[in-house]
């Protein structure tokens, strides 16, 4: 029997966090033998907001040489550039003219992003997650690993989906498969250092919120020093009254590899000035083996160029099968 399929993306914008971590790279590595993966760095994504040019392109080198450095292993997987495969925008463009604006106008991620843009809210922020169904589609994808952000944009995925097999396809042959997305309890949501309650992000103002990836030992440690705490003696797992130490020892439960039990147990009777000494050794030391495959591999870019080019020829082979079989169903003449 064949292997299922897997797909995922990130965006580079800028440097990756441990959150994109936690939540989505370290579950695409951990699972990765077991399935059939594609991960692409989504760069048209990354355009949906106003950003800069003279970057993009070292961004997405960057975010292809993390995805190496992070684990993903080109025996199980292939790594490739969204935009190199234009089949994306080509089903987009086909997904487009199914989706109900409504729908669009609903999810969440559309309306928080458009708040921040003011005035310059452009149509492809809007049709962010047509693009991002055209990813999953396009590969028949089974499961796909991402953080608690991104539930509805994979539930409007297979709603287009079912959309289409509604319309165009029979209950026997459909045209899309339906993909489930795939949540982690654990990291699927790692908070901001600075507020509890808010997601840790790329787009935060502040670099003291977020702990990145590349991040030096020296500013991991500053960062976690003043990270935000509360006065409570003792470290307990409570959400709604205590979110930002239930987010610092989820932290350390993660990184130090030891159970929510044990973490509990161990930091039951500790202080912050105790504590926080531990999670930076634990984040520093799960991330060191991340930062020094990536020095070595980023330099190399030949090595990268030709993951990529091999990585866009394998995902071509597969998008352009699903893109002839919609356009297909959806009455094309075919060339
Ligand atoms: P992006 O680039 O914002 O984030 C990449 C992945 O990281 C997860 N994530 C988090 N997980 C836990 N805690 C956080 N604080 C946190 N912040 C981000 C996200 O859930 C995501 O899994 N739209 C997607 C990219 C995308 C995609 C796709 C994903 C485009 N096409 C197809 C899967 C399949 C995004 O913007 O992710």
């Amino acid at each position: 029997m064949s292997k299922q399929r897997v797909l995922s993306g990130v965006q580079p914008t800028g440097n990756l966090h441990i959150g994109n971590y936690l939540g989505a790279i370290r579950n695409w590595v951990e699972d990765q033998s077991n399935y059939d993966n594609f991960f692409c760095v989504v760069d048209l994504h990354a355009i949906t907001v106003p950003h800069d040019p003279k970057i993009l392109a070292n961004n997405t080198y960057n975010t292809a040489a993390l995805y190496l450095a992070c684990g993903i292993d080109l025996e199980y997987s292939t790594i490739f550039v969204q935009s190199h495969v234009t089949a994306h925008t080509e089903l987009t463009w086909l997904l487009n003219c199914i989706t109900p604006l409504n729908w669009l106008e609903r999810m969440i991620q559309f309306k928080e992003k458009a708040v921040k843009q003011g005035e310059n809210v452009s149509v492809g922020l809007l049709d962010y997650p047509v693009l991002m169904a055209a990813d999953i589609l396009l590969y028949d994808a089974d499961r796909v690993p991402v953080g608690e952000d991104q539930k509805q944009h994979l539930e409007l995925t297979r709603d287009i989906a079912i959309r289409i097999n509604d319309k165009f396809g029979s209950p026997d042959i459909p045209v899309l498969k339906l993909p489930n997305p795939l949540i982690r309890k654990e990291g699927a949501r790692v908070m901001s250092l600075t507020d509890g309650t808010s997601k840790m992000s790329k787009s935060d103002p502040s670099d003291m919120s977020r702990i990145n990836l590349l991040d030096s030992q020296e500013l991991i440690q500053k960062k976690i020093k003043r990270c935000k705490t509360d006065p409570i003696k003792g470290l307990t797992f409570d959400v709604e009254n205590r979110p930002e130490c239930t987010n610092l020892l989820t932290l350390y439960s993660l990184f130090s590899g030891k159970s929510l039990e044990e973490t509990a147990k161990e930091c039951e009777n500790m202080g912050w000035g105790q504590f926080k000494p531990i999670l930076t050794e634990a984040t520093i030391e799960a991330l060191k083996p991340i930062q020094d495959r990536y020095q070595a591999i980023v330099n190399d870019k030949g090595y990268l160029d030709s993951v990529l080019r091999e990585g866009c020829q394998k995902a071509e082979t597969v998008a352009n099968q699903t893109l002839l079989r919609v356009k297909n169903a959806l009455g094309f003449l075919q060339k």
